[in-house]
């Protein structure tokens, strides 16, 4: 069972869903994603680190909920962004005899939901698509949003879509398996969040010794981006570009180390020291 959610809404003219985020939710997958009408087979694309640990899970939901399931596994890690893996994913679908009327779900990290996005707006011309990230990077930042990409040597995320989720299920007792690493690194994005829009949760960060209770936290970073996403959703306006602060130096570390050597969020964390120094330099400001 899982703990009391809580949720959101992301409320787009055309696209509209719900982001939910409870403890030990992953078990309960299968009942959300049924509500949704949206077929009864799917591919579940995952990574080699999120897949042991999870997928049985919820594939087992799933079928509870008579939705069968194909598990597709990527190598972990940013180098799985690319073009080569959304062809061989999509062409594993049509061989396993997919077609429209499957859906996609992303079972994993930033990585996997940019990834698994791309190839749910492409297979078949668009099926439908669902997001359950584990990491801190994708449950506060990636899986909201309907940016999908992947990176080509000269830079990241230069080919994608927008393609919005279904719905976003989001079970925080996933990160208790995440490596301290990857849990740190996700806090670039909170960082990021709380200095754009919300004052009182930077002074948190700044005080807090550790979350008794991340799911508020994770919420509250899931509102800060809906309400932008909501007036910009296509980044044309120049408000969803608040988002990037950070991220035009943070994607050249990334590009520059090779998509190897930084983790995003360590990239990201390097770019809004970057973004301040140059700002601060422009207008004459004091350190
Ligand atoms: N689409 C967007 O709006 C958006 C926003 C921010 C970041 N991003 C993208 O997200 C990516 C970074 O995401 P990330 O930091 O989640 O990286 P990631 O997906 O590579 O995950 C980090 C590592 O943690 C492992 N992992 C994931 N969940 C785990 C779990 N619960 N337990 C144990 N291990 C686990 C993964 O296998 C991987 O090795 C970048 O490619 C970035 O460009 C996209």
């Amino acid at each position: 069972m899982s703990s009391n959610k809580i949720s959101a809404k992301i409320d787009l003219k055309d696209n509209a869903y719900e982001v939910i985020v409870s403890k030990g939710i992953l078990n309960d997958c299968g009942h959300y994603i049924s509500n949704l009408g949206i077929g009864n087979k799917c591919a579940i694309i995952s990574d080699s680190n999120v897949a042991p640990l999870y997928a049985s899970k919820v594939s087992e939901s799933l079928a509870n909920n008579n939705i069968k399931s194909e598990l597709i596994v990527v190598d972990a890690g940013e180098s799985s962004k690319s073009l080569e893996s959304v062809e061989k994913i999509c062409r594993k679908m049509i061989e396993t005899g997919h077609d429209r009327h499957v859906f996609v779900i992303a079972l994993g990290g930033g990585v996997i939901g940019d990834l698994a996005g791309l190839v749910a707006s492409v297979f078949y011309r668009g099926v439908p698509f669902i997001q359950i990230p584990t990491t801190i990077v994708s449950q506060v930042d990636s899986a909201v949003g309907g940016k999908t990409g992947v990176n080509t040597p000269e830079g990241k995320n230069l080919i994608g879509s927008f393609y919005h989720p279904k719905i976003v299920i989001t079970d925080t007792l996933t990160l208790s398996s995440l490596p301290e690493r990857e849990f740190n690194e996700g806090f670039a994005e909170v960082i990021k969040h709380a200095a754009i829009r919300d004052k009182s949760m930077f002074e948190d960060i700044m005080s807090v010794e550790g979350y008794e209770n991340l799911d508020e936290l994770i919420l509250r970073n899931v509102e800060i981006k809906a309400r932008i996403v909501e007036q910009d959703e296509k980044e044309l306006s120049g408000l969803r570009a608040h988002l990037n602060y950070g991220h035009t130096i943070g994607h050249a570390i990334e590009t520059a180390g090779g998509y190897g050597k930084f983790l995003h969020g360590e990239a990201i964390s390097l770019g809004l020291i970057g973004a301040n120094k140059i700002s601060s330099q422009k207008s004459n400001l004091s350190d």
